[in-house]
């Protein structure tokens, strides 16, 4: 049987970071209000010209290297994001030929924050039908331009950033655990109203900027993420008491306390980058694997758990030896 593992990781932040300092000036909130209801301090922000491309060449450079791969070895690549370039061409193929990956399957998906754990899921799917052999998995959000930044509801939680993990075949497990869910009936509580086929509010306007009835989607989010996490141990027989790491979705310190609680973990188990990334969307469990690998806290073999839920609502949760 084949498995898939991760076999090397990288992370890129824009350089420019803005403090909860800085949106006291901005919007009638306070540094005190944001730490103690969502653990926020800092966030990275894009500069104007720079793209979710660019942040993901950059996540990807460091990811490839990091794994010992050569570009050319990669044949496979997924890009979990709500912020792509473009529309179309989908921005993995953008990523495909910045880098110099020879043409193979390169295709985004869009599942808000659950983006990159549905794109490990769909990678490790790949690999373990020998349809793929090395695949650059990335999750990335230039999310900061589709905010209002007058809109204190969401100016203060979001955050930019890319991330990125090589997978590739392993005799041993690696991914141990993949579940995914979604359900639509949740649409209007967190979304972005401007599409390609529904234009009812055009770019430019008050109203193209992300929607949150953020009290609502914060019940709905610690009851799922403490659900699935259940599920997606009992669907591996893994007892609770043997996971070395959660590596959260980084929303609100407060929703991360609640699922480890229900896990039994102790904070010092988690993988915490929301003071100093905010909410990066689909970016923010590859960067939270990156940081915990290099600070080197999280080790190979260790047994992980990582989770999200995002608009849709999505959510899903990957079970995996490192
Ligand atoms: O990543 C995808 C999924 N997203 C999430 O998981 C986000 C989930 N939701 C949350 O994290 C939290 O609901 C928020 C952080 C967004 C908000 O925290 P809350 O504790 O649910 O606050 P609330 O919306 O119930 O508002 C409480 C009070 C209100 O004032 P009143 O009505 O009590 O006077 C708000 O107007 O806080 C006020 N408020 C603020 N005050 C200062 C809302 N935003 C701010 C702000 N600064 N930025």
């Amino acid at each position: 049987m084949t498995y898939s593992r991760i076999v090397g990781t990288g992370r890129y932040l824009p350089e420019r970071i803005v403090t909860n300092a800085d949106l006291e000036k901005i919007v009638d909130t306070s540094d005190e209000w944001i730490r103690t209801r969502t653990g926020v301090e800092r966030r990275h922000v894009v500069a104007e010209d720079e793209t979710t491309s660019d942040m993901c060449v950059e996540a990807a450079k460091t990811a490839i290297k990091d794994a010992g791969i050569d570009f050319a070895d990669i044949d496979l690549v997924i890009t979990g994001t709500t912020s792509p370039d473009l529309i179309f061409p989908n921005v993995s193929t953008l990523i495909q030929h910045r880098l110099g990956i020879p043409a193979c399957t390169a295709f985004s998906l869009e599942a808000a924050c659950t983006g990159f754990i549905y794109a490990l899921t769909l990678a490790d799917k790949f690999i373990r039908l020998g349809d793929a052999k090395c695949a650059l998995v990335i999750g990335a959000e230039c999310i900061t331009k589709l905010m209002d930044w007058s809109d204190r509801n969401t100016c203060v939680l979001f955050g930019d950033g890319a991330g990125a993990v090589i997978v590739k075949p392993s005799d041993e497990p690696g991914i141990m655990s993949c579940h995914l869910g979604a359900d639509g009936q949740y649409r209007d509580l967190l979304y972005y109203p401007v599409g390609a086929s529904n234009q009812l509010a055009k770019a430019g306007t008050d109203e193209a900027a992300i929607q949150m009835t953020g009290s609502e989607v914060f019940k709905v989010a610690v009851k799922t993420l403490g659900g699935i996490a259940a599920e997606t141990l009992e669907k591996a027989g893994i007892d609770k008491s043997e996971l070395d790491w959660l590596i959260p979705h980084q929303a609100n310190i407060r929703i991360i306390q609640a699922t480890a609680k229900r896990l039994d973990l102790p904070m010092e188990k988690v993988i915490l980058t929301v003071q100093d990334h905010g909410n990066t969307s689909a970016a923010s469990v590859p960067m939270a694997l990156d940081v915990g690998i290099r600070d080197g806290r999280v080790e190979k073999g260790q047994l992980i758990l990582m989770e999200a839920f995002g608009g849709g609502f999505t959510w899903g949760s990957v079970l995996m030896r490192l």
